[in-house]
This record gives C-alpha cells, sequence and structure tokens, in this order.
C-alpha cells in the first residue's frame, strides 16, 4: 500500500482548526431540543432590548402603545434572524465549494464542514423562531434576493470572509446584548446564547483566514474585495429591519423605514454593532478608499 500524499504544512492554521473543531465537541447545541418552543411567552418583556428597536425615540415610537412597541420588538427580531439565516445559507453554499477543492484530511477543512453543520441548524432554528412568532416572511428585496443568489454561486477568497464576518459580528454584537438583558423574552435570550457560543468559532476561523490571505492578495483584488464587502455591508445593514415590521403596529412601511433610518438612535445602534469589526477589516485593508462611502451611508462608520 502506498502511503498518503504528505500534506503541505501551514503554521498554526491546523491547531487552530483543531482547536475549534474541540470546541465545537464541547459547546454545541441542537435547538429544537434545546429550546422550549412550546413555552409561552411572557407578558411585558420584549423581544430585543427597547432601546435597539428601530423607531425607538421618534415621534412614532410615542405614538405607540406600550404594547405596540413591544408587539414591533418582536417583528425586528425575526427581521434581524431572518437575514441571518440567508446570508447563513449563502455563506453553507460558499463553504461547501471551499471544501470541494481542498484536501478533508485537513483539520481546516474538517472545521469548514462543521461550521456548515452549526450553520445548518441555525438557520432550523431562526425559521423556528420566525414559525414560533407568526411572523411574516422577512425575506430581503428581490433584488438583494437575486445578488445573493450571485455572490453565494461565486463568491471566494477575501469577500468571502469578509462578508461572512460583518454578517456574523453585527450580530454578535446585538444577541450578545439581548441574551444577558432580563427585560428581553427567555426565548429570544436562548437563541442568542446558543447563536453567540457557536459564531465565537466562526469568527476566530474567518479572522484568521483574512489574516493568512491578505498579504497574498494583489492590489486588483484587493480593489475588488473592498467593493464587495463594502456592498454586502450596506445591503445587510438596509435589510436587517424590513420595511413591512412597521405594518404590524398600523404604521406604513414606508413611513416607518424613513423614520427608523433618520433615527439617531437606529443610527447609533448600527455604528456600535461595527464597531469592533471595523477597525479589523481596516487593518487588513478591507475598508477604506472611495468604497468606505457605502459604510457611511448605511451609517455603519
Ligand atoms: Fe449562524
Ligand atoms: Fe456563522
Amino acid at each position: 500500500m502506498t502511503a498518503p500524499a504528505r500534506m503541505p504544512e501551514v503554521p498554526g492554521r491546523e491547531a487552530i482548526a483543531e482547536r475549534l473543531l474541540r470546541s465545537s465537541l464541547d459547546h454545541s447545541y441542537e435547538p429544537s431540543i434545546d429550546i422550549d418552543w412550546d413555552a409561552p411567552l411572557v407578558d411585558g418583556l420584549w423581544g430585543i432590548p427597547e432601546h435597539r428597536v428601530s423607531l425607538y425615540g421618534t415621534r412614532l415610537w410615542f405614538e405607540l402603545t406600550d404594547e405596540q412597541r413591544r408587539t414591533l420588538s418582536l417583528h425586528e427580531l425575526c427581521s434581524v434572524a431572518r437575514i441571518g439565516l440567508w446570508f447563513e445559507l449563502i455563506l453553507m453554499q460558499m463553504l461547501l465549494r471551499y471544501a470541494y477543492d481542498r484536501d478533508p484530511r485537513s483539520k481546516h477543512i474538517q472545521y469548514a464542514l462543521t461550521e456548515i453543520a452549526d450553520e445548518c441548524r441555525h438557520s432550523v432554528m431562526f425559521g423556528k423562531l420566525n414559525e414560533r412568532l407568526g411572523v411574516p416572511d422577512y425575506r430581503p428585496h428581490r433584488i438583494t434576493h437575486e445578488l445573493g443568489r450571485l455572490f453565494k454561486t461565486i463568491g471566494y477568497g477575501p469577500a468571502m470572509f469578509a462578508g461572512t464576518l460583518f454578517v456574523e459580528e453585527i450580530l454578535d454584537q446585538l444577541q450578545r446584548e439581548a441574551m444577558r438583558d432580563e427585560t428581553v423574552q427567555p426565548l429570544t435570550r436562548m437563541v442568542n446564547k446558543i447563536h453567540v457560543t457557536e459564531e465565537a468559532r466562526h469568527v476566530r476561523y474567518a479572522r484568521e483566514e483574512l489574516i493568512r490571505i491578505m498579504p497574498t492578495v494583489g492590489f486588483a483584488e484587493r480593489q475588488l474585495a473592498r467593493y464587495l464587502t463594502a456592498r454586502i455591508a450596506y445591503v445587510v445593514a438596509r435589510n436587517l429591519i424590513h420595511r413591512d415590521v412597521y405594518a404590524s403596529v398600523g404604521i406604513d412601511p414606508s413611513e416607518g423605514r424613513r423614520a427608523a433610518l433618520a433615527n439617531p438612535n437606529f443610527q447609533e445602534t448600527l455604528r456600535w454593532s461595527a464597531r469592533k469589526l471595523v477597525p479589523f477589516l481596516r487593518e487588513q485593508g478591507l475598508v477604506g478608499g472611495p468604497t468606505e462611502s457605502f459604510w457611511r451611508q448605511a451609517y455603519l462608520v
């Protein structure tokens, strides 16, 4: 029998993947079992923290009853989960294509496959959350949906990891805060706890990969990656809160959206959600230059 070919040595990469694999064994959930989907919602609690609701502090906000405000917070929770699910579907396909071309004996690729399994459970969890709360399907706008189809089919390299990091890190900020907030529904807190725990590994994986590949990327590819990352960030930030959520409390969707985008509290929430990520992407040369205007227009810097 011939010995298997030697795998190329990639310092550090295998050791990190091995740690991530071990952590996946020790700290993973099965949301279908670990969440009590039949538990009733608790009266008087919020879907997301009150101050993170997109209309918080606006004129429209003061015209809503307390109950309507909490209803809106549940719809916004579902909208954010829905955009997370949308991107997870894109990411799973990109990771599958990534693994298709590489050596499955490496821990690095075994971890990529493990991450797909995590994302698959997350997408079921977010789907069940939307089903449980009986909200409409807050899928992204049609053009965004089609752009996502293109990206999941051809996305690779720096933009794949940077785009992924963007979605994972802004969700991490929002969910980490809400999972500790006792004014928030236990259902939200458990969903967030599961997602935050498992996503910490994904963030590590994507950051390490970017640190490794950026020095090998040429000028033209870096410009393209900057553009794509900025586009993803803009599109995700704009779709985070679906305009139809406002209809749940009798507000015209266009009016609600205009008020949210002009709301300094909501703009600050967006900047706050990206505050850890932007300096890292800037260090990697993935934020800066003319495409930074997309980040500004989306209130992310
Ligand atoms: Fe996820
Ligand atoms: Fe993830």
